[in-house]
């Protein structure tokens, strides 16, 4: 059975789809089968494995509303063993359009349930706020992946998300875990990203992923291409340190999952 794994972070531009995308290629490269879901209608996820966001379809808006089975919209990436079920435009009005209906939080989850015998992993790249698409993927998975940005307000944004999460269990998803946090666009030379690394993982023990993503210029072009690090750059430091985390997330020694 897959595990469902949210990346998410209600702060924008702190790396969720970079992390989204690249962690899903090389949990693939490691030949665990895996599907990214792209939850935002911004879509970056999706384009940036190359997929196309003016095609008919299906895509995940007909998923949610009930049009199409998540197994209709899976399109296979260039990465073998990555698939991915592509969002375009119209998600933004499933915001809408789901208020009303009965159980509008959990249709993620259901649509889902028929690939979960199908993959090792299941990742959700999440938008940048706390709608309702955001809370079908926390309801939809079993643990959480925070990206964070190794900036002055780090530990008063993640203090505030795990505060979201509490919510989010009591009302929607009691098992709702933390997978684990991980620094994004780390600047060793910065005694500042020093410092914020430090104070979380003094505040957070055991629930910091120990690979730092370091700010590469490679990451930042891959998605031009519509191709994740490793296809693009296998030999950046970006690719490098997917890669290990990928190794970290299959071995789970953010060791946070009992806990949460
Ligand atoms: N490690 C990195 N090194 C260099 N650039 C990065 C890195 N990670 C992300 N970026 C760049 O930072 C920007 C924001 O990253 P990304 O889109 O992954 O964030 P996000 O949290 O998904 O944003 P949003 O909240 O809008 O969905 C992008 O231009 C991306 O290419
Ligand atoms: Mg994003």
């Amino acid at each position: 059975m897959a595990r469902v794994i949210a990346v998410t972070n209600q702060k924008g531009g702190v790396g969720k789809t970079t992390t989204a995308v690249n962690l899903a290629a090389c949990l693939a490269a490691a030949e665990k089968r895996t599907v990214l879901v792209d939850i935002d209608a911004q879509g970056n996820a999706t384009s940036g494995l190359g997929i196309s966001r003016q095609g008919p379809g299906p895509y995940l808006y007909e998923v949610l509303i009930g049009k199409a089975k998540a197994a209709e919209a899976l399109c296979p990436s260039e990465v073998p063993g990555l698939d991915m079920l592509p969002s375009n435009p119209a998600l933004l009005g499933a915001e809408i359009e789901l208020v009303r209906e009965e159980g509008r939080e959990r249709k993620l989850k259901e649509a889902i349930e028929e690939l979960l015998g199908e993959y090792s992993y299941v990742l959700l790249d999440c938008p940048p706020s706390l709608g309702l698409l955001t809370l079908n993927a926390l309801t939809a998975a079993q643990s959480i992946l925070i990206p964070l940005q190794c900036e002055y307000y780090a530990l008063e944004g993640l203090t505030h998300l795990l505060r979201t999460l509490r919510l989010v269990r009591r009302s929607f998803n009691p098992g709702l875990m933390i997978e684990g946090v991980v620094f994004t666009m780390y600047d060793s030379r910065l005694t500042l990203s020093r410092q914020v690394v430090e104070d979380v993982r003094r505040n957070f023990p055991g629930r910091v992923f120990e690979t730092l993503i370091p700010r590469n210029i490679r990451l930042s072009e891959a998605p031009s291409f519509g191709k994740p690090i490793i296809l693009y750059d296998i030999r950046s430091a970006g690719a490098e340190a997917y890669l290990k985390l990928a190794k970290e997330v299959i071995d789970g020694t953010a060791g946070t999952r009992p806990r949460a």
